[in-house]
């Protein structure tokens, strides 16, 4: 993902904030935002508020201890955001470090002039390790496997993190395993730079889980403090930066919630993160059409009246999901209306009655008068997954709102 194009402007009208959000779903029309002007020649983007990103790292910092550190989650092109802005924004509102999956990842970050410090989160081969040096990557020991590659190639490696695996079985070394290994890094010299644990359960809060995770990582938290006292230790992703104090120790790895939605539905009380991102598209015709005419593939869906069906210039190649059809709705002229039939690759249609609609309007997709969330819902997937989504041709628009 480019940079995209950075606007500056300022809140178009309402101060709504996302729990007035939830209020306003009830009524018959809602007013969002409006899109920016700058959108007039295309047919569907994403508007990306850095200054939401901006406002949502504080508001989890809020939460922290002053010494504990915040990393901003940035893989998959910053949960489909767009990377290198987003970046610049969360270092901008003090975020310390910032977390991808991939070495391409992180290449790209250095590419792009960030020179903040970077975790691979994700394991790597031993050529990628080489890579990961000369880039300036600290990397994460994610395997045993990992951990002879590092140590084969000690005093030619970056900083590791050594992954704990506490209770995910997908990434990690085992707890028991840390003393020994930790043993022979260090008489080898490799830098030791960090320890972390990925937490499961954490968006159910006081999940039993959470309690055992951190309990099997305790050898490990042991070790570490015992001899690499600087060592830095994150265990708590967005569900436990928001609701669990116990899990932040020297630093937390933030995704979600710098996006501006809450890991689950209960944590949405804590009422103070914005989404970043308005996902819109455009009415590309209308049709006035008689009762018992067939919408979309497989004519699954039949009018029940005259009415009419506005075509909007975004589908599942643009991430939005094809699950959603039917069920979802679209928000046009500040009022929701349901997606008729199959959502297609490049367009979705919805009935809007007898309502005024014409090509040219901007509809709303998900952002701030329908929340990515409902979408997921619609699609029964999560949030991350919807965000992480957005197509590759949407560009995003970057404004920069400064909402008090
Ligand atoms: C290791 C690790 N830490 C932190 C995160 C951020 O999680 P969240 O987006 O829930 O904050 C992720 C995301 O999946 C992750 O894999």
């Amino acid at each position: 993902m480019g940079e995209g194009i950075i606007i500056k402007r300022k809140r178009a009208d309402t101060k709504m904030r996302p729990r007035d959000h939830v209020a306003a779903r009830s009524r018959e029309a809602i007013t969002p935002l409006a899109p920016s002007a700058e959108t007039t020649t295309l047919r569907a983007w994403a508007e990306v508020d850095l200054a939401a990103i901006a406002r949502n790292i504080q508001a989890v910092r809020r939460l922290l201890s002053r010494s504990c550190r915040l990393m901003a989650v940035v893989k998959a092109d910053a949960y489909g955001h767009g990377v290198v802005p987003v970046c610049r924004a969360a270092l901008a509102a003090d975020a310390a470090w910032l977390g991808v999956a991939t070495l391409g990842e992180g290449v790209a970050l250095r590419l792009g002039e960030i020179s903040a410090p970077i975790l691979v989160l994700g394991g790597l081969t031993a050529g990628e390790v080489a890579d990961a040096t000369a880039h300036g990557l600290s990397i994460s020991i994610t395997s045993q496997e990992m951990a002879e590659i590092v140590l084969r190639h000690a005093g030619a490696v970056p900083p590791v993190h050594l992954k704990v695996d506490t209770g995910m079985t997908r990434l990690g070394l085992f707890p028991e395993d840390v003393p020994v290994l930790l043993d022979r890094l260090t008489a080898k010299g490799v830098p030791v730079e960090g320890c972390y644990t990925q937490l499961a359960c954490a968006d159910e809060p006081d999940h039993v889980m959470t309690q055992e995770q951190l309990v099997r990582f305790r050898p490990a938290l042991e070790a570490i403090r015992a001899r690499v006292p600087r060592a830095l230790i994150h265990v708590a992703n967005s569900a436990g930066a928001l609701t669990s104090p116990h899990t932040h120790f020297d630093m937390v790895r933030v995704g979600l919630a710098m996006y501006g939605l809450y890991p689950s539905p209960q944590m949405a009380s804590l009422g103070s993160l914005h989404p970043a991102m308005r996902l819109y598209s455009r009415v590309v015709r209308t049709a006035r059409v008689g009762p018992g005419t067939a919408v979309s593939y497989g004519a699954a869906y039949r009018t029940k009246t005259s009415t009419t069906i506005a075509t909007i210039a975004c589908g599942y190649a643009d991430g939005y999901p094809r699950l959603a059809g039917e069920r979802g709705e679209v928000l046009i002229r500040g009022r929701r209306h349901r997606i008729a039939g199959r959502v297609c690759m490049d367009h979705l249609m919805v009935d809007v009655g007898d309502h005024s609609v014409e090509a040219g309007d901007v509809a709303q997709l998900f952002g701030d008068a329908i929340s990515a969330d409902e979408v997921a819902a619609w699609a029964q997937t999560i949030s991350y997954e919807i965000l992480c989504g957005v197509g590759l041709r949407v560009p995003r628009i970057y404004v920069h709102n400064g909402v008090s």
